[in-house]
């Protein structure tokens, strides 16, 4: 105990043994984050979209460093494969206490004059139905562990609207802001936890495909901090928000971890 009463280990005593389903960890932040609660103790269920086998390496690599992990894999364009990797998931863990939802994406910067319904039913069924699901797929299993949390991934971009193209991706986000908020007092009484964490700009594959270069450096230049975020950047917000001890008082908030990229 330190002199104020509060344990020096207390994140990784609180985290210890919980079981974790961290979605869309093969790569960038999700990954960081399996590993981060891996290294705290944690039983961790990865999940991946099963194109690269990338969800599989990593739960190799933890496992080997005596971690308990192991990676499920589906499209979260299919809802039947989202209850899938969550059955999967509760399954291999024994039940479940944290919930993250962070697989996603934009899929592709389309203008609205050229934005097809197919286009719409992609953004919505990955980036919305897919956190609907999986919250609605996971709640017995956290109503059987007594409470515990779901942490959503959204994107500054629900609330500045993204750049050119990106409009239903950042709606997409918007939506789940907003479910995040209501199934907080949905669940409460459930001793459930709902919240987000909103990253700002985050270099990993995601702007690879989606930014030029020259597009993020400009977005560096102008935030406060300098640079643009890591994976590992996000994941303290994440942990935060698990943990029972650290952010047990704190539900239907939405955390933004951007640099000061948007303040307010
Ligand atoms: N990077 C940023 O600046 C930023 C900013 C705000 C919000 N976000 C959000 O943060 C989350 C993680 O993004 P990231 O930057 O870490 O990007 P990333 O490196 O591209 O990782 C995306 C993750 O989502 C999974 N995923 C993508 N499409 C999928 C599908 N159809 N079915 C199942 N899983 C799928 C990927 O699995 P595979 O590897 O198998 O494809 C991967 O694990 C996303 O929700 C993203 O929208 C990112």
């Amino acid at each position: 105990m330190s002199m104020n009463g509060w344990p020096a280990t207390a994140l990784g005593d609180d985290l210890r043994g919980k079981r974790v389903l961290v979605t869309g960890s093969s790569r960038g932040i999700g990954a960081a984050l399996a590993a981060a609660f891996a290294g705290l103790g944690a039983r961790v269920a990865l999940h991946g979209s099963g194109q690269s086998g990338a969800a599989e390496a990593l739960a190799a690599e933890l496992s080997a460093g005596g971690a308990v992990a192991r990676a499920f894999s589906g499209d979260f364009r299919d809802p039947r494969a989202v209850e899938s990797v969550v059955d999967g998931a509760v399954d291999f863990l024994g039940g479940l206490d944290v919930l993250v939802n962070n697989a996603g994406t934009m899929v592709g910067r389309m203008p609205l004059a050229s934005l097809e319904d197919s286009f719409l039913d992609e953004v919505v069924d990955l980036n919305l139905r897919s956190v609907v699901v999986a919250c609605r797929r996971a709640l017995p299993a956290l109503k059987a562990a007594g409470g515990g949390a779901i942490v959503n991934t959204v994107s500054i971009s629900a609330r500045t609207g993204g750049s050119p193209g990106s409009s239903l991706y950042s709606a997409s986000k918007a939506f789940v802001s907003t479910f995040t908020r209501s199934l907080a007092t949905e669940l409460a009484p459930e001793r459930i936890r709902v919240n987000a964490v909103s990253p700002g700009t985050i270099d990993t594959d995601f702007h690879g495909r989606y930014s030029s270069p020259e597009k993020l450096a400009a977005t560096a230049a102008r935030i406060p901090l300098q640079r643009l975020g890591t994976a590992e950047d996000c994941v303290g917000a994440y942990l935060f928000l698990s943990s029972e001890r650290l952010g047990g008082y704190v539900t239907g908030q939405v955390v933004e971890v951007n640099g000061g990229q948007l303040m307010a």
